[in-house]
Order: C-alpha cells, then structure tokens, then sequence
C-alpha cells in the first residue's frame, strides 16, 4: 500500500479509509499510543495499538527512535490537539533502535550536546522545524528574484583573485604539502600547481556576479561562501550561504529599497508558510527568554519580531549621524561599550550596531555612507573625498545582516583605488575592464543566509541554523 505523508494525514478528513504512515517513533505510551514523526510537519500522527492486537516481539522493538510503518483506519481522534489518529492493523519495524544507547531521549537536550551529534539532532522538533524553515526561505529568495526578472548566476567557487579582502581564505591546491616546488626565493610555486597559480574558496560571488549584471541587467548569486577568519562568535561561520543580488542602473537608494524589500518579502513569506514551525520556535524561544535575567529578556516574541519588520519601514541613517549618536550614548559616556566611540573613522562594533538597532530606533537600521577607508576598494566614491556609497542592513539581536554598497563605475577613480591600497592590479585586470567597454551605475549587496535564518527562526547560535557547521577546530560529519 501506498504510504502517505503525515501532512497530508492531517489534513484528511476521517471516512474509515485505511492508510499507511512511515515515521520515526517520537515516544510509545503504555504500549499502545505511538507517536510518530516522518519530518513533513513538525506535527506527530497518533497510532493507536489495541490491547493484544500485535505479537508481543513487536511491539517490545517500538521504542523512541525506532523507523516504523503503520497500516490502518483514520478515525477521528479523541485526544486533544489531533483531528486524527490511526487505528493500527498492521505493524512493520523498518528500522530498529537501540533504546538504550540512542542519544535523543524525550527530554530536553541541550543545544550544545545536539551539535555534536549533528548526524542525528536533525530528528528534533527543534532543527526539523529550522531545517523545513530554511527550506522555505531559500524556495522564496529564488521566488523573490524569480518574480522580478533577475538571472540566477552560478559563480566559480574555487577563485584566482583575493581582490574583495572579505577574509582569509581556504588555499586550494593539489601541490603535495610534504614537499611543494619552490622558486628562487624559497616561496611555494603555484605554477605546477593544477590550475598554474594559486587558487583558493570564494569569499564572495559579487566581482563575478558585476560581469553578468553588466550585460543582464539584474542577476543574483546564491551559494556557498569560505571565510578562513579564525572568529569563534555566534554570528560567524567558516562556510556559510550568501545572496548576492548586483543590478545595472541601480544606485545607493535603489539597492537600499530592494534590500528592504527583500527581506520583508522573506519574513511575510515565513509568517504564511512555516506557521506551524515558527509557533512551536516561538514557544521554544519564549521559554529561553523566561530563563534569562528580566533585564536581558527582549520586549518582543520570535512572532512579534517577525510581524514587526514586515511593518515598518527601515531606518535610513548616514555612517557620520550614527557616529553622533553613538559618542552621546549613555553606554558610551558611562563607558559600558567595549570600544567606545571616540573618532569618526573607527568600524563599528556589533555592539554598537545592536545599540543603534534594538535602543535608540528600535527597529531595522541602513547605515550609508562609511568612511571608505573601512570599507572594499570597489565602492564608488562620494564627493568629499571621505566616504564611499556603502550600505549595511542592521537588524536586532544579530547587527550586520547585509552588507552592500554602489559600485565605483568610473574607470581611473577605481583604478586609483586599487593602486592606492596596493590591491593585485593583474589579478583584477578584467573586473577593470568592465569599467572600459561599456560601464554603467550599478549596485548591489549580500545577505548572509544564515544571518537571515538567525532572525527568522529566534536561534542564537549561527551552529544551529546550518545542517552542519564548519567553524575553527570543527569539520566533524
Ligand atoms: O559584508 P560582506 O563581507 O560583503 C560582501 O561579501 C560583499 N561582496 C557583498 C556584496 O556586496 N555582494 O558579507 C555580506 C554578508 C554579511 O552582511 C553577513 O550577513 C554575511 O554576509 N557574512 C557572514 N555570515 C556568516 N559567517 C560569516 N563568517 C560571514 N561573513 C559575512
Ligand atoms: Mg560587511
């Protein structure tokens, strides 16, 4: 018999019919409730086993965790919170588990005991509902692009030039490390190596992302991304997913109002699509607020954030204002930051992102207009010779979520740039011819992915909104 999907169960209405559900056994109750899981909803489907109608050997291998198949009626279910339930007739164990040394109990787990059984924390309500949410948003980022008329481009991943100065990098090599051809200086020779010269992960797609929107008109990238930065923080992945929207004829405003759009598009699309998921993390991070200090708790569940952001507009403020703001903040003046803000110039901390984001406008935040020496050598240059048309979207509890900026499209003004701060002028020679033949205004930004999923799921560790991790010391599964 066909198997149908526990979603689908649900939402059947009860004539007698008889079904099969295959699933994990989530929890088994007196030896006749099984509760079963088979990840296409966070939901479970109740089986209910009549007294003596299974072999007794059977029934002793259903145990939490077990993969099982149930045949039998849909009848309309008694128990609170269900509309159906299966009256069993027929049990397979497709899979058995040892219940005694099978590491997901029904209890609790901590998330950090979860991260390192990664090959398993993926049959939990918690990263079930994180994973289908994922699933979700990055079905609407195509969507969102899709609709609008923009290109999917497939960026090289493995890369010749080190020009976005984003990060470290992850070397890619076939040399043999024990004993690589050298040259006369004693540096390691990339010229017998495969591809003749040193080659390395990306860290962005946006210089080659610049070639196709310069013939396109609007593309986006949307893949992994390597930063070899040694950042141990809850915000910070050494492989992580990047959208990277880049738009001819766009300028600093234009590519403010599709970020802004982007992401209220993204949020609305979660709030309509994953309601069952998000209620249950909205309860889940409710319940870790409740745990914390009153004065650390934020004023807004995971459900009201969400709302929040797709209503109201985003708040648009230069680099210098916020610098104004900052310097006269209590926590600056009673010296609560961790760097305080003294100088225009300095880069700005999360921590000052997040003061500007959750207490003085509290709401979304578009900084523009940083001074370029903190800024990627690409971003077109203002008129005071000071600052560069860059962007970065700011959002509460995480800071940075896009970064972004216009591009410098004029040909000796780049140029300059690229001499000034000592950047590999032939390793770049045909991002500068883009600004010989043919350039335009153009603009564009990336959204971390799973900065993305840090705001819309109301987790706190970047670790646990990717399948599995990569970070300093770990590339475990
Ligand atoms: O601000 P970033 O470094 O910008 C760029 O790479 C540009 N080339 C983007 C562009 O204009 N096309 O990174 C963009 C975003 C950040 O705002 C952040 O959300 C995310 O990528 N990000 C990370 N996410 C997880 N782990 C890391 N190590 C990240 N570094 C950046
Ligand atoms: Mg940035």
């Amino acid at each position: 018999m066909q198997r149908t999907k526990v979603i689908d169960l649900l939402r059947l209405t009860p004539t007698g019919q008889t079904v099969k559900a295959m699933g994990w056994v989530r929890t088994f109750r007196n030896t006749q409730f099984i509760s079963l899981n088979d990840g296409s909803t966070i939901l479970n489907i109740q089986a209910v086993v009549e007294l003596n109608s299974q072999p007794e050997e059977i029934l002793r291998r259903i145990t939490t965790g077990a993969c099982i198949a149930v045949e039998g009626e849909l009848i309309p279910s008694p128990a609170k919170g269900q509309t159906v339930e299966i009256k069993v007739k027929g049990l397979e164990i497709l899979g058995d588990c040892d219940a005694e040394k099978y590491p997901l109990q029904p209890k609790k787990h901590s998330l950090e005991f979860l991260r390192e059984i990664a090959h398993l924390r993926s049959r939990t309500n918690t990263f079930g509902a994180v994973m289908r949410i994922r699933h979700a948003m990055a079905f609407a980022i195509h969507q969102f692009f899709n609709e609008r008329g923009f290109v999917y481009m497939h960026t090289p991943i493995i890369t010749g030039s080190d020009a976005e100065g984003a990060g470290a990098m992850f070397r890619v090599t076939t040399l043999d490390l024990n004993n690589p051809p050298r040259d006369e200086q004693g540096h390691i020779s990339h010229k017998d190596d495969f591809f003749g010269k040193e080659t390395n992960l990306t860290v962005s797609g946006q210089l080659e992302g610049e070639t196709y929107a310069l013939a396109l008109g609007e593309i986006y990238t949307f893949g992994p991304t390597f930063r070899a930065e040694n950042s141990n923080t809850t915000r910070h992945l050494a492989e992580f997913w990047m959208i990277e929207p880049e738009m001819a004829f766009y300028d600093l405003n234009d590519n403010m109002r599709l970020a802004t759009d982007l992401l209220q598009y993204l949020v609305r699309y979660a709030l309509t699509h994953c309601k069952d998921d998000l209620e249950f993390l909205d309860k889940r991070a409710a319940e870790e607020e409740a745990s914390k200090p009153q004065d650390q708790r934020s004023e807004l569940g995971l459900l009201q954030r969400l709302q929040f952001v797709t209503e109201n507009e985003f708040q648009r403020l230069s680099y210098t204002e916020a610098i104004d703001i900052l310097r006269n903040s209590n926590p600056n003046k009673k010296k609560k930051f961790q760097y305080l803000v003294e100088e225009w110039g300095v880069d700005l901390q999360s921590e000052h992102e997040r003061y500007l984001v959750e207490k003085h406008f509290k709401k979304p935040v578009i900084l523009y207009d940083y001074p370029a020496a903190i800024k990627a050598f690409y971003m077109r240059q203002n008129e005071d010779g000071k600052t560069v048309r860059a962007m970065d979207v700011l959002f509460p509890g995480i800071g940075e979520i896009i970064g972004g900026s216009q591009r410098e499209e004029r040909y000796d003004k780049l140029l300059k740039r690229v001499q000034e701060l000592n950047l590999p002028e032939k390793d770049l020679w045909w991002y500068l011819e883009l600004r010989k033949f043919g350039s335009a205004p153009h603009s564009g930004f990336g959204l971390g992915f799973e900065r993305l999923m840090l705001f819309v799921t109301g987790m706190t560790n970047i670790r646990d909104v990717i399948p599995f991790p990569r970070f300093p010391g770990n590339a475990e599964f």
